[in-house]
């Protein structure tokens, strides 16, 4: 079976970590965001994926090649320009030689899951819907596509980013479809289409179906309190990934080439090459990328801290991402859900919290912030 995947969203709740990098390579514990996606679509028996991208997939393919080490064929297909969630979905029929199919998979790019797509689709085939979306309970649906179920799976209801007084249920779409060939029909071709707001609301009691994953894990990872709830799921084993292999009896993951002289306590992954001084600490739910420094009396829990990143000495980072190449100097305190940009240098004494944002090039001298 094949399956589409829509890349072609910005990201840009998720700057300045998506200010260098598109949203489905950026890191995430220790692979690129989509190796999750295709390492799970391939566990489903997922053969050719068809990433959906609305700008030129060039760092994509350095990232993913052709998708042999996920046990599966990776197509590229372009648009000439963003033509929304159905029409990028129009636009790779339409590329691909032969179609994509009969039958077929659409996903949103930016869910980590591990739910039953198995279980979707033969539940697709047995109610002979033309579309059957995947569906998930979550506590505030106004972010998502409101779903209302009648009790043989028909949906009877589909609002996108609902207003508060309209939710009467916590189902929303997963941003799973199984999907009949007949479905294209409704998308206009060479022209920008929402599914969400203009292919689902036409298609409620016509053949419509939803499938609810209860128990499923499930997280839309585009923002950054979400993304830094992905890492530590990823590494309580929260959700299946293939990472939880990698981590010892203390839950612990150690890259190469480590020189570790303070403390780790699991679960936590160091990349290759990092250093953790004397007196430093790094605590549960850390996630350090390649050649991380962190100075002696640091302490980093909770945080995400990437590649060639430094810490320096007796500053705090909780809760908070630190992006590629970003120096933290002596005594600072980065918290609340912070992002670091790439690059960022951030002199002595500062305090970032409730969800501050540096962005690259930026160069904050000695105490210049203290909330
Ligand atoms: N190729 C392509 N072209 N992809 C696109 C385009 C486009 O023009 N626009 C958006 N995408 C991709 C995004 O990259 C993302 O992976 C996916 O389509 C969904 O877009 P988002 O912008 O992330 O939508 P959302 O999160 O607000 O809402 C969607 O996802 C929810 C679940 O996370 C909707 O599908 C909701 O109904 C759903 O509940
Ligand atoms: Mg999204």
């Amino acid at each position: 079976m094949r399956a589409v995947v829509l890349v072609g969203g910005e990201g840009t709740r998720l700057r300045p970590l998506t200010s260098t990098v598109p949203k489905s390579v950026v890191r995430l514990v220790d692979r690129p965001f989509m190796a999750y996606m295709l390492e799970w679509l391939a566990r489903h028996g997922v053969e050719e994926v068809v990433l959906a991208c609305g700008f030129l997939p060039t760092l994509l393919r350095e990232e993913l090649g052709a998708g042999e080490r996920f046990g599966l064929r990776l197509v590229y297909v372009a648009e000439p320009e963003p033509r929304g969630t159905g029409g990028a979905v129009r636009f790779a029929d339409e590329q691909l030689d032969g179609g994509l199919g009969e039958r077929f998979l659409v996903l949103n790019g930016d869910v980590l899951t591990d739910l039953d797509l198995r279980a979707q689709i033969d539940a697709h085939a047995a109610s002979g819907a033309s579309a059957t979306l995947a569906l998930v309970p979550v506590e505030d649906p106004t972010a998502y596509g409101l779903v209302r179920l009648d009790p043989r799976g028909a949906v009877t209801g589909f609002l996108e980013k609902p207003r508060p007084e309209e939710i009467d249920t916590n189902l929303i779409s997963a941003g799973a479809y199984v999907l009949e060939r007949s479905v294209l029909d409704l998308i206009e071709p060479d022209t920008n289409v929402s599914i969400e707001r203009e292919v689902w609301p036409r298609l409620v009691g016509e053949g419509l179906h939803g499938h609810a994953h209860g128990d499923a894990y499930w997280l839309d990872i585009g923002t950054p309190r979400r993304y830094l709830d992905a890492s530590s799921d990823i590494l309580a084993g929260r959700v299946r990934t293939a990472v939880r292999e990698r981590l010892d009896g203390h839950g612990v993951a150690r890259g190469e080439s480590c020189e570790v002289a303070g403390h780790v306590h699991g679960p936590a992954l160091l990349g290759d090459g990092c250093v953790i001084a004397a007196g430093a600490v790094v605590g549960p739910g850390t996630v350090l990328g390649h050649r991380v420094r962190v100075e002696p009396g640091a302490t980093v829990e909770g945080a995400v801290v990437l590649d060639d990143a430094v810490i320096g000495r007796g500053s705090t980072v909780r809760d908070a991402i630190v992006a590629p190449g970003a120096q933290i100097g002596a005594d600072c305190s980065v918290t609340g859900g912070a992002i670091v940009g790439p690059g960022v240098l951030l002199g002595a004494g500062n305090t970032l919290d409730h969800g501050a944002r540096i962005f690259p090039g930026v160069e904050l001298p000695d105490g210049a912030i203290a909330f």
